[in-house]
């Protein structure tokens, strides 16, 4: 089982994804993680030790340069396309219980997107391990699908949107869709967040009528005080963790 994540900044991308690692894990399953979001602590989320000092891969100047045979940030040298990444799951992912992690980084991007070396190795690592891989792989996303492109979309079971009762997160989720069926991604289920009661469920049901819903994560202060103080919303709130466990059911 491949699974993306992906919704408009703040929705709680990293939260449910978190969710869903922890709760993949406690029920016995090898699980790939993989935070694609620059800006994003997946690690942390999870409940991982010494989150903030893992090395994003696009920072690995040595690595990216001896598989693609060029400096990061380079322009207009040759570079591999088909860099060996194997290895790369295993060898760099911080280990949990049945959970490896691996935190992609940010690349700098130009006008037409980045056509260089480390964006080469990511795609083909995220190629990898979407393809090849015989875990379930959760992949926490920023606000789009960069990391996807047609041959890795086709593999992935099912893109999450996380959306919030509001008009942005709906305009967004709209555009996730579009953007994923360009790629040949229809695979799509919603996860509404926050949710405050019925009144928030059916405003979200009502604009986002013709999507399937996998399941609704009520509002919950106990996640936002587990954000606080730098701890897993896996181990702060047992309601979330219901919640997301019937989600799984639903999805095997
Ligand atoms: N169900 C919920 N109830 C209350 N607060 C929540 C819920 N889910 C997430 N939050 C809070 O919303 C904030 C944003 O969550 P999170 O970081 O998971 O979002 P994100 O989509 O990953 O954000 P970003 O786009 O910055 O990566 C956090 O403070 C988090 O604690
Ligand atoms: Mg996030």
């Amino acid at each position: 089982m491949k699974i993306a994540v992906s919704g408009k900044g703040g929705v709680g991308k990293t939260t449910f994804s978190s969710l869903m690692i922890r709760a993949l894990d406690a029920a016995g399953k090898h699980v790939l993680a993989i935070d694609a979001d620059p800006d994003a602590n997946l690690a942390g989320a999870i409940g991982i030790n010494g989150a903030d000092g893992i090395t994003p891969i696009s920072e690995m100047k040595s690595l990216i340069f001896e598989r693609t045979g060029a400096q990061p940030g380079s322009i207009g040298q040759f570079f591999s396309l088909n860099p060996k990444v194997d290895d790369l799951p295993d060898a760099l992912s911080v280990k949990m219980n049945n959970i490896k992690m691996m935190r992609l980084g940010g690349i700098e991007k130009g006008g037409a997107g980045c056509f260089c070396p480390e964006s080469s190795l990511l795609k083909a690592l995220v190629r990898h391990v979407v393809v090849v891989r015989d875990e379930v792989v959760v992949m926490d996303m920023e606000a789009g699908i960069e990391h996807l492109g047609r041959g890795t979309a086709r593999a992935v079971d099912k893109l999450i949107i996380v959306v919030e009762p509001g008009r942005r997160s709906i305009d967004t989720a709209g555009h996730i869709r579009d953007l994923a069926g360009q790629i040949g991604l229809t695979e799509i289920l919603l996860v509404g967040n926050k949710v405050r009661g019925e009144k928030d469920r059916a405003f979200l049901e009502k604009h986002l009528s013709d999507f399937a819903f996998l399941g609704f994560l009520p509002y919950d202060a106990a996640l936002i005080e587990a954000d606080l103080e730098g701890v897993s919303p896996y181990d702060m709130s047992r309601a979330a963790q219901q919640t997301v466990q019937q989600m799984i059911a639903k999805l095997q």
